[in-house]
């Protein structure tokens, strides 16, 4: 396993981790849950990501359970939480059950520290921006649960340029600490906060990024080239909304051809979609997500996988791909 930093901080996190969106407390069940987390440690993972509103709760608590059973050393990993909407989720929250203002901010906190039964988070982030929250109410909420040591860093996830510096403004001025991190969506068909909206800030203040959903939920695996399988994310239910939006004829057609690339190079399309990830430097982690032991341990090799996307073959991806955000000519 590689390590990088997390932005400009000291924290070495691995360029893969792993986190429980949909499966942990829904989709899978607990043994599977556990089963996977001890693949991903022994493969040396040091990062588990996880949020309040994921299986409403529930899916802090499996891995929280599964921490406590291993019993791993705490300084051993780095665990996440994110905070916004609620576990009900934004329409079913109370009004003092969500955003990122300091009630909310600090009771999630808390919250997530006795789901997760750990006494600290390492990560912990606003997991969308708040329209009706002071930015500065935010940063300062933030940086006093530092102080008080119930977290170490903070961040942001799926916020505009523009916020983030705000806040980096907000924090100079009143010698706050900012946020360190930023988790957005990552893959080869939503590239434009990575490689477009964000370039300023890694050049200037610096930020870690903890992507997620690297192989579009299961679209990059090219499980999907020819019809939806019963057992695969995108035929649940309540992701009707997320297939709709993935599943289109431009899309599958793409990942039909980058699968042929991939078999060219000796690789499956997952490990092709994850090491392409894998070769931006501003990516700090790659997010994985699994509902089966064998996916993860494909996925795992994608370090591996890197070797193989010599630059030709980077420009054979983007011509497939034809998707690469335009930066204003220089
Ligand atoms: N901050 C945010 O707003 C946000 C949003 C989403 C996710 N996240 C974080 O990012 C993590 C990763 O996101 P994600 O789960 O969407 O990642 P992903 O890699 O895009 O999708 C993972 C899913 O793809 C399928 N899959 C994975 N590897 C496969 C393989 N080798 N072969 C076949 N199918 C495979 C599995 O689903 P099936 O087997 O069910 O098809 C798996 O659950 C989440 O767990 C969460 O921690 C954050």
């Amino acid at each position: 396993m590689n390590y990088r930093n997390l932005g400009r901080s000291g924290l070495r996190v691995s360029e893969l981790s792993f986190g429980s969106w949909i499966t942990f407390g829904n989709q899978i069940n607990s043994d599977t849950s556990k089963e996977l987390m001890k693949t991903a440690y022994d493969a040396g993972i040091n990062f588990f990501d996880n949020a309040e509103l994921y299986a409403e709760g529930r899916s802090e608590e499996v891995m929280g359970k599964i921490l406590k059973d291993f019993g791993w050393r705490r300084d051993s990993y780095i665990l996440s939480s994110k905070a916004f909407f609620g576990i009900k989720g934004l329409k079913d929250s109370k009004p003092t059950q969500k955003g990122n203002n300091r009630k909310h901010l600090t009771e999630a906190c808390h919250q997530a520290l006795e789901r997760l039964q750990v006494e600290y988070l390492d990560l912990f982030f606003c997991h969308r921006p708040d329209k009706l929250t002071p930015i500065e109410e935010t940063v300062r909420t933030m940086n006093t649960l530092i102080e008080q040591g119930k977290i170490f860093y903070w961040g942001t996830s799926e916020w505009s340029a523009q916020e983030i510096m705000e806040a980096h403004m907000v924090a100079r001025e009143h010698h706050l600490i900012g946020p360190t991190m930023e988790q957005p969506q990552y893959n080869m068909m939503w590239r434009d906060k990575m490689e477009n909206e964000f370039l300023q800030i890694f050049k200037t203040v610096g930020m870690g990024t903890t992507v997620w959903s690297p192989l579009a939920s299961g679209l990059l695996t090219g499980k999907y080239n020819d019809g939806i399988p019963d057992d695969a994310r995108l035929n649940r239910g309540e992701l009707s909304w997320l297939k709709d939006r993935s599943l289109v004829e431009e899309n599958i057609e793409k990942v039909r051809k980058l699968t042929a690339l991939a078999k060219e190079l000796g690789l499956s399309m997952p490990l092709l979609a994850l090491a392409w990830c894998l070769k931006n430097e501003n990516v700090s982690t790659v997010i994985l997500g699994a509902s089966k032991t064998l996916q993860l341990e494909e996925n795992l090799k994608a370090s591996e996988a890197k070797e193989k996307l010599t630059d030709e073959v980077m420009v054979k991806i983007e011509s497939i791909l034809d998707n690469q955000p335009e930066l204003p000519p220089f």
